[in-house]
């Protein structure tokens, strides 16, 4: 039994406090756990969780002070956490074979046939049920997220719960005097499906998600649910005054893309005034009737309840979605708020890097084609394979990459932020403003980007970010030297 939309409040994660702070650095512990959780209303549901919630407690950062987050993993699978997004060295980044063990984990057998693309040379580079992550964060300031990066088992590892968000702070943020406090939302947008029981339905190969990789083959396109979760709630409610709302929306789904509009119940449409993206905010706002967002991507938006009254609702709905995906959430308008100016101008640290200065321009192409004798997904024609260099790049060139998508693939590099150069041959669209991580290409579509690899040296990897995607082969080694 689903719940009636909007019924339930919208939860925010809590705010992850250090268990050091010191001059420049802060110090986290988080305990990775099974727990049951009420999701669906009176029914409780088996989850993967950093410390105990999903979406797991958010961490929050100020540009350049050093974070060190211990990760202890009590879930009965190995782990790997990731910060999506984060500038970080190559060793803190969550290279899919660097686990974290389970006590007392062996290694499965690997049944022969399909599965195990790629892991019959290097075996997992694997450590103890702890391990400290540590990241620098000299980044601009943003939502950033961590979820699990396990070879060949992402997908269903935050499908069961393994995801939260990680903000950077910076001076330049502080400067704009955006809206805080309860007029910042966070906002986790991930679509999921439950069985009978209440307990979520993951259609994998291997049940126990241990062995042998992968989704059910009609699966391969990527596992979409029919219950749309903000901040692990399904279609909640926000209660709002009419004022000024500042909504950090991360699509932390799977597969599923949304297109998101907002729409008052007297039927007129609130502007979604983008001021940020992936990497953290725009030279200026850009206003939007919809706003596209594939997997992994973030926007930064202010929303203006200033025109309605008292009582008013506002749908927060995805013109992709039919019947109950139509909807991701609602706003009330319950009291009587102040009202602020929308910043005009908000960053000047944006990169812009030219054409003229690219030192190397290279092609991709993210296609379905077959590995190990099934189905999967490549780039270049080849799956991943761990013990593979795919991409070398100069420390300190610009770069650009040049992307052509079959179908729908979000695709996402590590460490950097880039600009989107063109998109279809052409112009960027207008919600490719900004810094990205993530650059949703649309089915038989091509883009251009731009970056700079001025980081880290070392190993690190871009992919497609539809998570079974990435499962079934679509991921790559870029080596910086
Ligand atoms: Cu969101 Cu390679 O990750
Ligand atoms: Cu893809």
């Amino acid at each position: 039994p689903l719940p009636q939309a909007f019924s339930v409040p919208l939860p925010i994660p809590s705010v992850l406090a250090p268990v050091e702070s010191g001059a420049d650095e802060e110090r986290y512990e988080i305990v990775q756990r099974e727990v049951d959780a009420e999701i669906l209303p009176g029914i409780s549901t088996r989850l993967w969780t950093y410390d105990g919630s999903f979406p797991g407690p958010t961490i929050e950062s100020q540009r350049g002070r050093h974070v060190t987050v211990a990760h202890r993993n009590e879930l009965p699978v190995p782990t790997v956490v990731h910060l999506h997004g984060g500038r970080t060295p190559a060793d803190s980044d969550g290279y899919p074979t660097d686990l974290v063990l389970p006590a007392g984990w062996t290694e499965p057998e690997r049944s022969g046939g399909h599965g195990g693309h790629g892991m019959s040379d290097e075996r997992a580079v694997v450590s103890d049920v702890e391990r400290e992550y540590g990241f620098p964060l000299d980044q601009r300031a943003t939502m950033l997220w961590y979820h699990d990066h396990r070879m060949d088992f992402t997908a269903p590892a935050i499908w069961r719960g393994l995801a939260g968000l990680h903000f950077v702070r910076d001076d330049v943020e502080d400067a704009l005097d955006l809206p805080g406090g309860d007029h910042e939302v966070p906002l986790m947008i991930a679509d999921r499906a439950f069985d009978a029981d209440g307990q979520l339905a993951y259609p994998s190969l291997d049940s126990t998600l241990t062995g042998e990789i992968g989704v059910e083959e009609p699966y391969l396109a990527g596992v979409l649910g029919d219950v749309i979760l903000v901040n692990g709630a399904p279609w909640p409610e926000y209660e709002v005054d009419t004022g000024l709302y500042r909504l950090r929306v991360l699509n932390g789904s799977n597969a599923r893309h949304y297109e998101l509009e907002a729409i008052a119940d007297d039927g007129r449409r609130l502007l979604l005034v983008q001021i940020g993206a992936d990497q953290g905010l725009l030279a200026a706002p850009v206003r939007h009737e919809s706003l596209p967002i594939g997997p992994a991507e973030r926007y930064d938006l202010l929303i203006d309840f200033g025109d309605l009254p008292v009582g008013a609702k506002v749908r927060l709905a995805n013109r992709l979605g039919t019947g109950r995906c139509a909807d991701v959430m609602q706003f009330k308008v319950v009291r009587e708020g102040s009202g602020a100016p929308i910043p005009e101008m908000l960053a000047d640290d944006l990169p812009e890097w030219d054409r003229s200065e690219a030192a190397v321009v290279r092609d991709f192409a993210f296609r379905a084609g077959r590995m190990d004798g099934r189905h999967g997904w490549l780039i270049d024609g080849l799956p991943f394979d761990p013990g593979r260099t795919d991409v070398t790049a100069r420390h300190g060139d610009i770069e650009i990459w040049r992307l052509v998508a079959d179908v729908h693939h979000p695709i996402h590099l590590h460490l950097v932020g880039f600009r989107v150069l063109t998109r279809g041959g052409g112009e960027p669209l207008p919600h490719d403003a900004g810094l990205k991580d993530t650059v949703s290409l649309r089915p038989g579509e091509s883009a251009e980007i731009i970056t700079r690899f001025d980081a880290y040296r070392g190993r690190f990897l871009f992919h497609c970010h539809n998570a079974e995607h990435e499962d079934m082969g679509m991921m790559a080694n870029l080596e910086i030297l």
